[in-house]
C-alpha cells in the first residue's frame, strides 16, 4: 500500500488537491479534506475520459451483471443491482422513468423497456449513447445528451420515477446539491421515486480498479448529506416496509471494492 502511495505521489497525480491528506483504508485510499473547484472539474473530466476509453468494456460488464452482485449488503437482503431494480419497480406510482446517467450501453432503460415501461435516458457522453445504440437500436431514441449539472430540458413532473445511479461521483458538491439533485425531484411528478446510489463516505475516494487496471478517484457522499437536500425538495425516504426487508438507507461494497448508500425517496403528493 506504501509504494501505491509513494508511485501517486511521485507522479504527482494529486497537485490539484493540495489542501487533501492521503490515509489508507483496506485496497482504498481516501482523501479527506476540502477539494478546489479546479481539482474538483478536472477530476470529472478524468472520469469521463475513462467512460471514452472503456464504454464497450463498461457496457459488457454491467450487461452480463459481472459487478452487479454487493458485498457485505445492508440490509442482507440486498445481494445485487436485479434486486434493487425489482425494489424500484415496485415502488414506482407509474410507468414513466427516467434513468439519469444511464452510462454506456443504458442497461437499465433497455431492461425496464423490455418490461413495459416508459423510459428515458441521458448521459453526459454521446458515446456512452451510441454504445446503447448499437446494443439496442430499439431504444435509440429514448437516448439523449445532457449534463446533469446544468439544469435538464424536461418539464416539471414529467416522470413517475427518476434513478440516478453512481453518477453523482462524478459531479462537485455545491453542483450536485445546488442543481443535479432539485432537476432530479423537479421532474418528477407527485408521488413519484426518486433512486440514488452513490460511493459512500466524506471527501475523494481513490481505488485501483481491477476491471480496468486503472487508478480512479470519486467525489464520495454521506447519507446525511444527501438526505438532507432531497428532504429540502419536498422528498421523504421511503423505509421498509415489505416483506423483502429492503429500504430505508442502504449499503453495500462492490467489486472494487468501494462502499456505496443507496435510498428510495417519494416526492410529497
Ligand atoms: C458509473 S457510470 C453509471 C452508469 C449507470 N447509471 C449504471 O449504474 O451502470 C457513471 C455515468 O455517469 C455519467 N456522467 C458523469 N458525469 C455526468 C454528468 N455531469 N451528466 C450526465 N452524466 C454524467 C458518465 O458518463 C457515466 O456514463
Amino acid at each position: 500500500m506504501k509504494a501505491e502511495f509513494k508511485w501517486q505521489l511521485e507522479l504527482g497525480r494529486f497537485p490539484l488537491f493540495p489542501t487533501l491528506s492521503l490515509k489508507g483504508e483496506g485496497e482504498t485510499f481516501v482523501l479527506t479534506g476540502t477539494s478546489i473547484a479546479g481539482g474538483s472539474r478536472r477530476m470529472e473530466q478524468d472520469q469521463l475520459e475513462h467512460y471514452r476509453r472503456f464504454g464497450h468494456r463498461y457496457a459488457e460488464v454491467v450487461h452480463d451483471f459481472l459487478g452487479s452482485g454487493y458485498r457485505d449488503p445492508s440490509p442482507p437482503q440486498l445481494t445485487g443491482d436485479e434486486v434493487l431494480l425489482e425494489r424500484f419497480q415496485s415502488l414506482a406510482p407509474g410507468k414513466k422513468g427516467l434513468d439519469a446517467g444511464c452510462g454506456p450501453g443504458a442497461r437499465d432503460v433497455y431492461l425496464l423497456h423490455t418490461r413495459g415501461y416508459d423510459m428515458r435516458g441521458v448521459d453526459a457522453l454521446q458515446g456512452n449513447l451510441d454504445v446503447a445504440a448499437e446494443l439496442h437500436p430499439e431504444i435509440a431514441d429514448r437516448l439523449e445528451v445532457a449534463d446533469l449539472s446544468q439544469p435538464l430540458r424536461f418539464p416539471d413532473a414529467s416522470f413517475d420515477f427518476v434513478a440516478c445511479n453512481a453518477v453523482i461521483q462524478h459531479i462537485s458538491p455545491e453542483l450536485v446539491k445546488g442543481v443535479t439533485l432539485p432537476e432530479l425531484i423537479r421532474v418528477l411528478g407527485p408521488g413519484g421515486v426518486l433512486q440514488l446510489m452513490f460511493k459512500s463516505g466524506s471527501g475523494i475516494g481513490t481505488v485501483l480498479d481491477p476491471d480496468y487496471d486503472v487508478q480512479r478517484s470519486f467525489q464520495l457522499y454521506t447519507e446525511h448529506e444527501i438526505l438532507a437536500v432531497v428532504e429540502q425538495h419536498g422528498c421523504s425516504l421511503i423505509g421498509a416496509d415489505g416483506e423483502d426487508g429492503l429500504g430505508g438507507v442502504m449499503f453495500f461494497t462492490d467489486y472494487k471494492p468501494m462502499r456505496h448508500c443507496v435510498f428510495h425517496a417519494r416526492k410529497a403528493q
